[in-house]
């Protein structure tokens, strides 16, 4: 599974700037995806049609010149980078996802990319991609040696139109959206799957199982990590009430911990049933507020032990997109959730 940088390594540093790509190149990514606009025969480097989110500046990037979004502050005193600069940034050592955001953009692109695409760069290293189809038909018209892959956020996959028309390499659809099924049937086609965007180790694990190709993260260290463990093995606590955290998690599976930071702790010794993930996010606000999500195969006989141990359970097993889940307190407070597979798969 390739693990490419999502606007760089955003969760890491603003997005798309050179320095989110730096620490995405540092990291170890296998390719880089970033957001372009066409403004004055150059292409700027930026997600939203406005400047307001990402930038100190405000309105939408069509209306300004260049030299105008030049002048912003794109996060911690950079610019809006350019195609170029983050072309000569990465030099050809990763692979580079072009998604033509902006109107107009295949030509421009195109234009650099064959006028000025500098050695060692090959063009098999550039994926263009984009939601716009109309767009990635223009590419393939004015240049078709330039690998196209079609995003989608939704509905349903236009195979046809796909292979034949766009003559794309693969697809690119939403975590939401994606299903084995899908992955199953673009491979029966010989389309790549790429999948955007997984920040979660949980559905880091679901992606290489269900077998795509490939997957845009935020956080691509977690997603190395994910890839190099067969068995993620260790977990994340949080620092507050951290002994008796371990305490309580001691009592309830029998683990023992051994520190190396003051939130991380090796895990060790036998768990739960099967794969054991972790992770640093909250669960989403709007599902309670976990600080701390891991995974069991045996969600029942999880949350058994868990009340054995004297843990609190204040969301019984619930089903959610992608699996099912329940919510506990553990003695000292510190509240997680549990993550467990979906009782039927696609
Ligand atoms: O190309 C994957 C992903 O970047 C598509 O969504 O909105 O993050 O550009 P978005
Ligand atoms: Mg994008």
């Amino acid at each position: 599974m390739i693990i490419i940088g999502h606007r760089g390594a955003m969760g890491h540093a603003p997005e798309n700037t050179l320095e989110a790509i730096q620490i995405a190149l540092d990291m170890g990514v296998d390719w880089i995806e970033i957001d372009v606009y066409a403004v004055e025969n150059d292409m700027v480097v930026i997600h939203d049609d406005d400047l307001d989110r990402t930038t100190n500046g405000t309105g939408a990037v069509m209306d300004h010149t260049l030299a105008h979004l030049r002048s912003l502050d794109a996060g911690n005193g950079q610019q809006i980078p350019l195609l170029s600069e983050v072309v000569n940034l990465i030099d050809g050592r990763v692979g580079l996802n072009i998604e033509l955001k902006g109107p107009g953009t295949a030509a421009p692109v195109i234009h650099y990319l064959d006028n000025h695409l500098p050695a060692p760069w090959r063009a098999e290293q550039i994926l263009l991609s984009s939601f716009d189809h109309a767009e990635l038909m223009e590419a393939k018209k004015i240049n078709p040696k330039y690998k196209r892959a079609a995003l989608f956020w939704t509905g349903e996959i236009d195979y046809d139109f796909v292979l034949n028309d766009l003559e794309a390499v693969g697809i690119n659809p939403s975590l939401r959206m994606v299903t084995k099924k899908m992955v199953d049937t673009a491979h029966s086609h010989g389309l790549s799957v790429l999948v955007y965007t997984v920040n979660e180790k949980l559905d880091m694990e679901r992606m290489r199982h269900m077998g795509v190709d490939g997957i845009f993260t935020n956080y691509p260290d977690r997603a190395l990590d994910t890839n190099r463990h067969e068995k993620i093995n260790y977990v994340e606590l949080p620092a507050v009430n951290l002994p008796a955290t371990k305490a309580f998690f001691t009592a309830a599976f029998g683990w023992s911990f051994r520190d190396f930071g003051p939130a991380y702790c090796d895990f060790s010794g036998e768990g739960l049933d099967g794969g054991f993930f972790q992770s640093d996010q909250k669960a989403r606000a709007d599902e309670g507020s976990a600080l701390v999500v891991f995974y069991s195969d045996d969600l029942e006989g999880t949350q058994a032990k868990v009340v054995a141990a004297g843990g609190k359970i204040f969301r019984e097993i619930f089903d959610f997109p992608g699996g099912r889940r329940f919510h506990f307190t553990e003695p000292s407070g510190n509240e997680f959730a549990v993550w467990g597979q979906p009782l039927s798969s696609d």
